[in-house]
């Protein structure tokens, strides 16, 4: 009941006093990935990949709740690599570190290459296609290990992410069907590949509008698909949700300790091709569209 009046505290704040605080922050706890995709804009290699310390993500934590967040995203590189031995520290030990401070919901991002061990409220298991689409993106056997690990997990709230590039959009309706039968998959969000490196793997207008049209039949034909309605319209192009620049609800810790008041898309000048759901449905939430907050507050409640 508690975290509940949060929210229109927290709305009031922000819309009419005209506050940015942030109510979601996305912490990069290691640069470490034992996978090479061909999309990623993230991943480091060699003597440059670094991770936090368990003190180090303990600081963030404090600093973003403080600033108002109360949803935490542990992010990489892949977080189940994330250790602090001296620490004897693991992703879980942040998990129940983030719930001890006060935060609602904790979430993880995973490949899958590993078995899904984190016990955070929400987890994305990333797929990028069936078999081969997947594979061609993010390498050899990594979809049917990320198949085996999701079938061995007893994780109640395990959700699918899926980024579209042009090698893999073909796969689209293929992967959320996948979700839709597999008994240990809730639901599917998607985005579209964020050109941070390269365009190479951009879709082209008509391939956006075309998954987007394919998404909206899904969902109405009864796909667990995350993404709301009215999001799934404003994605069709960034400029219909990149000049409201609700980005801030999420900040952004990056492994060296870089604080971003928003996605690093705006440091990256990448806004013209956004392609995160998420950026649109930020905008939802904060003209209080109720189709979004339906959609953000089932995805963070386990199934019953
Ligand atoms: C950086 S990964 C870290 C977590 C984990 N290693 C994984 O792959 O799920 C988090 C998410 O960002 C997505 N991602 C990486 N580069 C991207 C890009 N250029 N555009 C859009 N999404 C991207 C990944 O596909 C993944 O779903
Ligand atoms: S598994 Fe995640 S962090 Fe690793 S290379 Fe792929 S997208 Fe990047």
């Amino acid at each position: 009941m508690k975290e509940m009046l949060y929210y229109p505290w927290w709305f009031f704040q922000c819309k009419v006093l005209g506050k940015r605080k942030p109510l979601q922050s996305v912490i990069f706890i290691t640069d470490l990935c034992n996978l090479h995709c061909r999309h990623c804009s993230v991943v480091k290699e060699g003597p440059e990949a670094k991770s936090k310390s368990l003190a180090e993500v303990r600081n963030e934590l404090q600093y973003c709740y403080d600033a108002g967040s109360r949803f935490v995203d542990f992010e990489g590189g892949e977080p189940h690599l994330w250790r602090d031995k001296e620490a004897g520290a693991d992703i879980n030990t942040l998990v129940t570190l983030a719930r001890e401070m006060g935060f609602h919901s904790t979430t993880v991002t995973t490949n899958a290459w590993l078995p899904i061990t984190a016990h955070s409220d929400l987890i994305w298991v990333s797929l990028d296609g069936l078999k081969e689409a997947h594979d061609d993106q993010r390498g050899a056997g990594s979809f049917a290990r990320a198949m085996e690990h999701i079938g061995a997990s007893e994780h109640p709230n395990l959700n699918v992410n899926m980024v579209i590039t042009n090698r893999n959009y073909r796969d689209f309706e293929g992967v959320a069907r996948l979700v839709k039968e597999h008994p240990h998959l809730r639901k599917m969000s998607f985005s579209f590949y964020v050109p941070y490196t390269s365009r190479d793997l951009l879709v082209s207008p008509e391939v956006r509008n075309a998954v987007i049209d394919k998404a909206i039949e899904l969902k109405k034909a009864g796909y667990p698909l995350m993404n709301s309605m009215a999001g799934l319209d404003l994605l069709r192009d960034p400029q219909n949700f990149i000049h409201k620049k609700q980005c801030w609800i999420s900040n952004f810790i990056t492994v060296d300790g870089t604080r971003l008041s928003a996605c690093q898309g705006e440091a990256a000048g990448v806004c013209e091709d956004c392609g995160f759901g998420m950026g649109a449905e930020m905008t939802l939430l904060f003209s209080l569209h109720p189709e979004m907050i339906k959609a953000g507050l089932s995805v963070r409640s386990a199934r019953s």
